[in-house]
């Protein structure tokens, strides 16, 4: 059966902060612009987002975009674009500047400038000095970012289409991208929308382990569209741990507690982060933070009746400042932990919090893949940007506050790329004959599957085998087995069975159908995982516990078609300055 079609001149797959800005450039520059999102806008994932936005505005102390540069090129280990980071970083102040324009309600020092709170990983001087580089919004940055970017889309009549799944890209014969399937999540209808230019802003993925700090949402679905259309993803074995989750909860708490003066303790009360990290100590990158803790809690040093978290203390901070400063924290520990942080200790575990890999891009935000012998070709039509994309510029570790950035700089960049593109493309193109067809058949294989698993069944094996098998240390027998283990768990994937198959609220459908993502997820991660021979940032491997420059510094491609891996070089080029050569990495 044809699907029904709607037509745009662009089409924004999420609502979080890289679409909505993406979709805002482009509404603004008289586009018809429909961006899908499986939530309500402002429940997008950013919005979970604390701590702040990293850009070198100087108000707190000196700073400079070249430390900020610098920062992030060894926060990334050395395998982070140094194109697209100095471009992200040069343009931070621009784009801070422009969201408090558009009214963005930021704290304010005594003399009105933005606040701006130190954060793990933050210099001056090339690594000399602590920096305050964080601008924020007490602890609800995302919140207000979210919000605003929202309020700006409905003045510039983006369309929205709410509670609706993106499904599969439109892809022609010649490799160009026309549109997505999509699915009305209220009523079960699927339909095609079409559009000169698409772009994939879905956010992460961290719900492939069984503890994240992720919102439910974040399910890899572009991560999936893109794999099942042939484009490769890039890095996927570098998955961040946040030091700081509620222990048993997964809530974040954010590092803006340790950039306001908090820190943690073990089981004897010792501040362990000076014998790790000397001079950063508690702000030392997320990477070599999450370590240590994991370190303590092996070593029998962990806190709590089974020895299993550390504590983050803040009471010294006063009440004053908590109530201030951080208000939302002290409430997500009062629900999420029963403890009063003014008075109190919260207990936290590292827990994975975000994706570093994703769908190759360029810093304009065009997905790029291998073509012809050159790695980095253009895909017509698809863009992607946020944490779905790898731009690269996280590289094998991201920075605190670095996210939020990321998702305004290459939101507006994509966006204005995507409107150039439109504009420069007179009329749409016909679609295939066979558009659709692929989602179809997926839905015909859900709704006609008899005898199949559960999908909670399969989705708890998958995310357990990520948690123990692709966690914050790796092992090569675990690696190895992992690999097996997921590859088995995709295959159960393709035979579950979608219990009520009422089409009210599409819950069970929607649930398989995000399945199919995560395995995508799941796999290239552990598969690239498995093939990375060193340890680098997030990376870590028992059996080869130093970072080899000698031949790792280059991306992983990981291919769903044949399951394979290719890699390609990373940008050791910035655009105007001189390259960051690789350093030993100490904080
Ligand atoms: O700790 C936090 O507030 C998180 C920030 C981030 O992941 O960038």
């Amino acid at each position: 059966m044809a699907l029904a079609k709607r037509t745009f001149d662009a089409v924004v797959v999420g609502a979080g902060g890289a679409g909505l800005r993406a979709a805002l450039q482009l509404s603004e520059s008289g586009l018809k612009t429909a961006v899908l999102t499986k939530v309500f806008p402002t429940r997008s994932h950013t919005v979970a987002a604390q701590g702040g936005i990293a850009a070198a505005l100087g108000n707190s102390m000196e700073d400079h975009w070249i430390f900020h540069m610098y920062d992030t090129v060894k926060g990334a280990d050395y395998l982070g674009d140094q194109d697209a980071i100095e471009f992200m970083c040069r343009t931070a102040n621009e784009c801070v500047y422009e969201l408090e324009h558009f009214g963005m309600p930021f704290s304010r020092l005594p003399n009105g400038k933005i606040y701006q709170r130190p954060f793990g990983g933050q210099s001056i001087h090339f690594g000399k000095e602590q920096a305050a580089r964080s601008c924020a919004v007490a602890d609800r940055t995302g919140h207000s970012m979210l919000h605003t970017l929202y309020q700006r889309n409905v003045r510039a009549n983006t369309l929205f289409f709410v509670e609706w799944m993106a499904l599969d890209l439109i892809m022609n014969e010649a490799g160009e991208c026309l549109g997505v399937t999509a699915l009305e999540m209220e009523t079960g209808e699927v339909m095609m929308l079409q559009a000169k230019s698409t772009l994939l802003a879905t956010g992460g993925a961290g719900r492939v382990y069984q503890a994240s700090t992720n919102a439910f949402i974040n399910t890899g679905d572009g991560i999936g569209m893109a794999a099942r259309a042939g484009i490769p993803l890039e890095d996927m074995e570098f998955w961040q741990f946040h030091p700081t989750g509620v222990a048993g909860a997964g809530v974040l708490i954010t590092e803006g507690v340790r950039g306001e003066g908090g820190y943690l303790l073990n089981k004897s009360g010792e501040r362990f982060m000076e014998r790790y990290a000397p001079n950063a100590k508690d702000l030392a990158s997320r990477d070599v933070v999450a370590r240590a803790m994991a370190t303590e809690i092996k070593e029998g040093r962990g806190a709590g009746p089974d020895g299993t978290y550390l504590l983050l203390k803040l009471d010294h901070l006063g009440a004053e400042t908590i109530n201030s400063k951080l208000p939302g924290i002290r409430e997500i520990a009062l629900k999420f932990a029963n403890v009063d942080p003014i008075k109190d200790p919260i207990p936290v575990v590292p827990t994975c919090h975000y994706m570093m890999g994703g769908i190759p891009t360029n810093y304009h935000g065009q997905v790029v893949m291998p073509r012809g012998g050159n790695p980095e070709v253009p895909v017509p039509g698809l863009y992607a940007a946020g944490e779905a994309a790898c731009v690269s510029v996280h590289g094998a570790n991201r920075l605190g506050t670095n996210s939020l950035l990321d998702l305004v700089v290459f939101g507006k960049s994509a966006g204005q790329h995507m409107s150039d593109f439109a504009r420069s493309t007179r009329s749409q193109q016909d679609l295939p004959k066979d558009a659709g067809e692929q989602t179809e058949a997926r839905l015909a294989r859900l709704e006609g599957q008899k005898d199949g698993e559960k999908v909670s069944a399969v989705l708890r094996d998958l995310q357990l085998t990520m948690q123990l098998d692709c966690g914050v240390f790796r092992f090569p027998d675990s690696l190895k087995s992992g690999v097996e283990k997921i590859r088995e768990v995709a295959r159960r994937a393709q035979v579950t069975e979608i219990k009520d198959k009422s089409k009210v609220f599409n819950t069970a459908r929607v649930e398989a159908l995000e399945l199919d993502n995560l395995v995508e997820v799941a796999v290239s991660s552990l598969v690239s995982a498995e093939a990375r021979t060193e340890s680098r940032g997030a990376h870590d491997r028992s059996d080869f516990p130093t970072r080899d420059d000698d031949n790792w510094i280059k991306h992983t491609l990981w291919f769903k078609d044949g399951d394979r891996l290719e890699y390609k070089p990373v940008h050791d080029k910035p655009l105007t300055v001189d390259s960051f050569e690789p350093k030993a990495r100490v904080y």
